[in-house]
């Protein structure tokens, strides 16, 4: 087993803190949903715009709103966002650029608009332009900010009747698995997967509810353990990516597909989820399952992706790596910046 006492030297920027206290920070985060403004009523579709750790709140939301959301993660926005649209920016720093070119072009379509941020350019425009925003917490990355971009979005959008799970009832059920999760628990599940995940290239498949959580799983893979990692959808993935399985025993033999299950899984997916275990079986290519816990599939998607966030987190120290810098991310943004308005 590994020495995790001392492997925890490599979270130098304690990114632990942050992982503890998720459960906090989403009783936290509702509080906020009251800076929402209620006047935004009356719109037909939201359009959330982000990028990164920010925009996945979007995906979140989407999934459990019973209006539509559509998630720009782009420059231009989709040519039907009209007046009839709630324009949701979402930027942690208030200085992605992508996110800041969408959002000034959609204030000229719609009056409908709110802003979550810790500040920045885009807190400046929504000064500027009257436009309600909710301040963000500073002092977390991006990604480890996710109670604060996605609770005060999904309390607002409940408040108005528009989410189909109570998000009051999931920090309780998130407790626990902190509890199961956190480095004084010796010998803990998520230490287990991300021993499995160890060395190999993870393949993240998520259905339904957990198609973000599945996305999620890979980007914090990435950004945290500093390593590639994949996702796909099921069933979608059925009508191509298997067929990619003939070969990968040659050309993919580090690979590890991770199942995320629920019980809210469509029927049909389940059994497709037996078949591709019996394909990837008699091909010898590994694979994994972990299930969702709680009552809801609200409770089940968010346990799903707290756990995750827990698994990235331990594979980055078998990895070696401190979790919390994302020096590429920083280098590219500085690059850009460098030749801001030059094309
Ligand atoms: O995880 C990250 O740091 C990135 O994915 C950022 O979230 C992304 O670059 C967008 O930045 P921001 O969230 O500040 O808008």
């Amino acid at each position: 087993m590994p020495d995790w006492g001392n492997l925890l030297a490599q979270d130098a920027s304690r990114m632990v803190e942050a992982l503890r206290s998720f459960p906090e920070q989403i009783e936290r985060a509702l509080g906020l949903a009251c800076r929402v403004p209620n006047n935004l009523q009356g719109f037909k579709n939201v359009v959330v715009l982000g990028m990164g750790g920010s925009a996945i709140a979007g995906d979140l939301l989407a999934r459990f709103s019973t209006v539509p959301v559509v998630t720009v993660r782009d420059y231009e926005l989709p040519t039907w966002v009209n007046s009839d649209t709630l324009l949701i920016a979402i930027s942690y720093s208030g200085e992605t650029e992508e996110t800041l070119s969408a959002f000034r072009e959609g204030l000229r379509r719609t009056r409908r608009a709110v802003a979550l941020t810790t500040g920045g350019a885009l807190a400046a425009l929504c000064e500027e332009r009257d436009i309600p925003w909710v301040p963000v917490p500073p002092g977390f990355q991006p990604r480890a900010a996710l109670a604060f971009l996605l609770f005060p979005l999904l309390g607002c959008l409940s408040r108005l009747g528009y989410v189909r799970d109570d998000p009051a009832r999931v920090a309780a059920a998130l407790r626990g698995l902190r509890d199961a999760c956190v480095p004084e628990h010796q010998a803990n599940p998520a230490q287990d997967v991300a021993q499995t995940l160890f060395g190999r290239i993870p393949v993240i498949y998520g259905a339904g509810i957990t198609v973000p959580v599945a996305y999620r799983w890979k980007t914090q893979i990435n950004e945290n353990a500093k390593q590639p990692a994949y996702w796909a959808e099921l069933p979608e993935l059925c009508h191509n990516e298997i067929v990619g399985y003939e070969l990968a025993g040659k050309v993919f033999a580090q690979g590890i597909v991770l199942f995320l299950r629920s019980s809210f899984d469509h029927p049909r997916v389940a059994r497709r989820v037996e078949i591709l275990k019996e394909v990837l079986s008699s091909r010898g290519l590994a694979f994994r399952e972990v299930w969702g816990q709680g009552e809801t599939a609200l409770a089940q998607a968010l346990w799903l992706l707290y756990f995750g966030d827990w698994v990235s987190f331990y594979l980055a120290l078998l990895n070696g790596v401190d979790p919390t810098p994302v020096r590429p991310i920083q280098e590219l943004k500085k690059r850009l910046k460098e030749t801001a308005g030059s094309g």
